[in-house]
């Protein structure tokens, strides 16, 4: 059999509870496909501060960098907020594995499910026919990273600093990627800016215009990210991929997640130049929920689906996992995230839900 490996890093809050659903669904994988999935545990985030005493141990990175993939929870709750901000899990742990794999790519695909339609917070009409929104966000330079960076000064002379710069390559590789993405899909790219306001967003502008050229068949169309975040909920059909430097496509993604339904619906790949990829829900450990059991793992579990199409290039197994949580949604299962109450709808929790999966695999 193909052998994969993959590193596991669950993390917190509702990360491992989800985390253990995937795993099943992988396993599932394993028999129908004669693959195999080698998997190594890592702590990463909180879990690994309060075991290792830093949120990503040198192991964690050693067991990443031996591995084909990394399939990551979530990390970051209230117990590790008081840190210091440089050691917390978000940016102690999954801002650094974004950096030191070079995951500048990050795919966010925000479905509408026709049996979800009545779980979105948008009205019935502004949504029926479904529509399929694919969030290219650029995941490794911009305000997340520049330098200078921090809280200079003391007492009331104190300033908080963040810096946003891009180069030309960084812009230029990520424009590819949508560019890519929106020919295998209905070829229409909206490029997200500030540039009324942002020299950041007038040189990215310049550079997608420029990179427009290699693809002919791309409608392109530029919009100010205030205007897109009002344009998702009037009518989203109007969007096929859009373009967003780091921290619009963090908000805008969230946004698009919530016209799916729920958040927990919204998987992600991180991707770095070459097969290598992290694949992560684009919504985090929810402490609010957390050790209930009631998350909803199908985030997850389309992480790992995503796992399968861009790092192994096992796009029929992945295929199948994606028509399995159809027809899962189809049967009227779900979780309290997504559960209106409706005839024909029954709730259940975290692992009924990955065990529903597995049955319709
Ligand atoms: P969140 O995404 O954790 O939660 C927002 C809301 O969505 C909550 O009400 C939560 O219950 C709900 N939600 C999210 N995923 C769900 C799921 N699978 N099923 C059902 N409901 C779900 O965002 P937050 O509350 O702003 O942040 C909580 C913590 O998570 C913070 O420490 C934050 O930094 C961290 N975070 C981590 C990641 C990550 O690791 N990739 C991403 C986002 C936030
Ligand atoms: C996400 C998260 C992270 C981000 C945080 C936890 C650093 O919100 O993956 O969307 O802002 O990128
Ligand atoms: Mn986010």
């Amino acid at each position: 059999a193909q052998k994969f490996k993959v590193a596991v890093l669950p993390g917190d809050g509702i990360g491992p509870e989800v985390m253990t659903e995937a795993l099943k669904v992988l396993d599932a994988v394993e028999k129908k496909f004669a693959v195999a999935f080698e998997r190594t545990f890592a702590n990463v985030g909180g879990i690994a501060i309060d075991k290792e005493g830093k949120a990503l141990p040198q192991t964690t990175v050693d067991i990443c960098k031996g591995a084909d993939a990394i399939l990551f929870g979530s990390v970051g709750g209230p117990k590790w907020e008081s840190l210091p901000p440089d050691e917390q899990p978000e940016r102690g742990a999954l801002l650094p594995l974004r950096k030191i794999f070079g995951l500048y790519a990050n795919l966010r695909p925000a479905i509408i499910f026709p049996a979800l339609t009545g779980a979105s917070s948008l009205k019935e009409e502004v949504i029926s026919g479904g529509f399929n929104v694919l969030v290219v966000r650029e995941l490794t330079g911009g305000i997340y990273f520049s330098q200078p960076k921090g809280i200079e000064g003391q007492g009331r002379e104190r300033i908080g600093v963040d810096t946003m710069r891009y180069s030309i390559p960084e812009i230029e590789r990520i424009a590819h990627v949508a560019f890519q993405a929106a020919q295998r899909r209905d070829k229409r790219l909206t490029s997200i800016d500030k540039a009324n306001v942002l020299s950041t967003s007038v040189l990215w502008r310049e550079i997608v215009e420029s990179v427009a050229k290699q693809y002919p068949d791309v409608k392109l169309n530029h919009m100010y990210v205030d205007n897109a975040a009002m344009q998702l909920v009037r009518w989203p059909k109007q969007f096929d991929v859009l373009l967003c430097e780091n921290m619009f496509g963090d908000i805008l993604s969230d946004e698009a997640a919530m016209l799916t339904g729920s958040l927990g619906m919204l998987p992600s790949a991180s991707l770095a130049e070459g097969s290598f990829g992290m694949y992560e829900p684009s919504g985090g450990s929810a402490p609010d929920i957390a050790g209930q059991g009631i998350a909803n793992p199908i985030a997850q579990i389309l992480s790992a689906a995503m796992m399968l199409r861009y790092s192994f290039a096992l796009n029929e197994a992945a295929d199948a996992v994606e028509a399995a949580v159809e027809k899962v949604l189809d049967q009227g299962l779900r979780t309290a995230d997504i559960f209106q109450g409706k005839p024909g709808e029954k709730k259940i929790n975290t692992r009924e839900m990955g065990d529903a999966i597995v049955a319709n695999l």
